[in-house]
């Protein structure tokens, strides 16, 4: 976090997650865990449960609800604290939909179509896929911008749409002559900033495998997590003496690292102390490390969700000192832009 901004765009972090599904260990070490670090960095910190993402392919609605609320409990429980962080969720904040769409107006077609990850999603069915799947970026772009927020900690996988977020600031900045929109930094750091599948080190940790055994969801108790780890899928070779030693070695470098977020240390020192040793001892260990920083946030999430109501407060609290930042800021954009602003 170290890239100046100009002075006028004061250090402000945004991030968000989509409540499309569980949580994941890899949006926890990816995501989650950062935001509560930054959080406690004392920055000023926005985060957001992108719900109008969510919808870019089909949700149900009572299972939408559902995953909404789960979201917020997992962000309360890992430690963002409401009275210190923005937490909210993104339909209550129209100026996020609205900038979106003038950015839809910015941002080139060639632009959006060089995307990995629509084409991830869309698969070989692009002709069916929705229009907000294609423009999702816009969206995410409008999300961090609205506040003008300068830094954004994400996962691997969003570096892309970062780059696109900064395009879009770019261009919006040149074609209207002004210096209004920060060009945003990703900020992609840690030992597990792209958690592979338990079952396939090649492929991403995802809420949308297919195969719960690849994932460890957040909600799952100590014996769920313990037999995943236990059955997750390694070499036949001890650990390296170095961290040199785990390239062509997806699988084991996936755990190592796991384990070094997990601990907070960097995967040298997991490497310092289990070097050497076989999978036999290192799971068992992974395992109860696991367990032991899951398990908290397992019982708190539950404790969380046994009240809604107060979920839903939360997140309307959080909403209203949303609009507060991002309205002013969305009103001067279509000043720029030439809109007549008359109330
Ligand atoms: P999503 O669940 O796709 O909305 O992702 C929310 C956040 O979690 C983003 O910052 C992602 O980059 C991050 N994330 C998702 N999956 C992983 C993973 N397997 N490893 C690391 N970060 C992840
Ligand atoms: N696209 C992100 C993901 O799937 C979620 C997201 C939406 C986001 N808007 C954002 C992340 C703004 C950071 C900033 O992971």
């Amino acid at each position: 976090m170290s890239d100046p901004q100009p002075a006028h765009f004061p250090q402000r972090i945004f991030s968000g997650i989509q409540p499309s599904g569980g949580l994941t260990l890899g949006n926890y070490l990816g995501a989650i865990k950062r935001f509560v670090a930054a959080q406690e960095a004392g920055v000023e910190t926005i985060y957001c449960l992108v719900d109008l993402h969510a919808i870019t392919v089909w949700q149900d609605p009572a299972k939408l609800r559902h995953a909404t609320r789960e979201l917020a409990a997992g962000y309360l429980a890992a430690g963002i604290d409401p009275a210190r962080s923005i937490l909210f969720n993104q339909s209550q904040v129209p100026a996020h939909a609205e900038l979106a769409w003038i950015f839809n107006c910015v941002a080139r077609m060639g632009w959006l179509r060089r995307m990995t990850q629509f084409k991830d999603k869309a698969g070989k069915n692009a002709e069916e896929a929705s229009v907000g799947l294609f423009a999702y970026p816009n969206l995410m772009a409008a999300d961090i911008l609205v506040y003008h927020a300068t830094h954004v900690p994400v996962g691997e996988d969003q570096k892309q749409h970062l780059e696109l977020a900064r395009d879009i600031a770019i261009k919006f900045n040149h074609d209207y002559g002004v210096d209004f929109f920060p060009v945003v930094e990703p900020v992609i750091e840690g030992a597990a900033t792209r958690g592979m599948s338990l079952r396939d080190g090649t492929k991403k940790m995802s809420k949308s495998d297919p195969s719960d055994q690849s994932r460890i969801n957040l909600t799952d108790d100590a014996d769920a997590i313990a037999a995943k780890i236990r059955k997750a899928r390694t070499d036949p070779e001890p650990l390296p003496e170095s961290v040199a030693g785990l390239d062509g070695r997806a699988e084991a470098r996936n755990l190592v690292n796991i384990y070094a977020a997990l601990a907070d240390i960097a995967p040298d020192d997991v490497i310092a102390q289990y070097g050497g040793q076989g999978f036999g001892a290192f799971k068992p260990a992974l395992a109860e490390l696991a367990v032991e920083k899951l398990s908290p946030l397992n019982a708190e999430m539950r404790r969380l969700m046994q009240d809604p109501a107060e979920i839903d407060r939360l997140l309307g609290t959080g909403a209203v000192r949303a609009r507060e930042i991002a309205q002013p800021i969305l009103e001067r954009t279509l000043e720029i832009m030439g809109m007549i602003r008359s109330v």
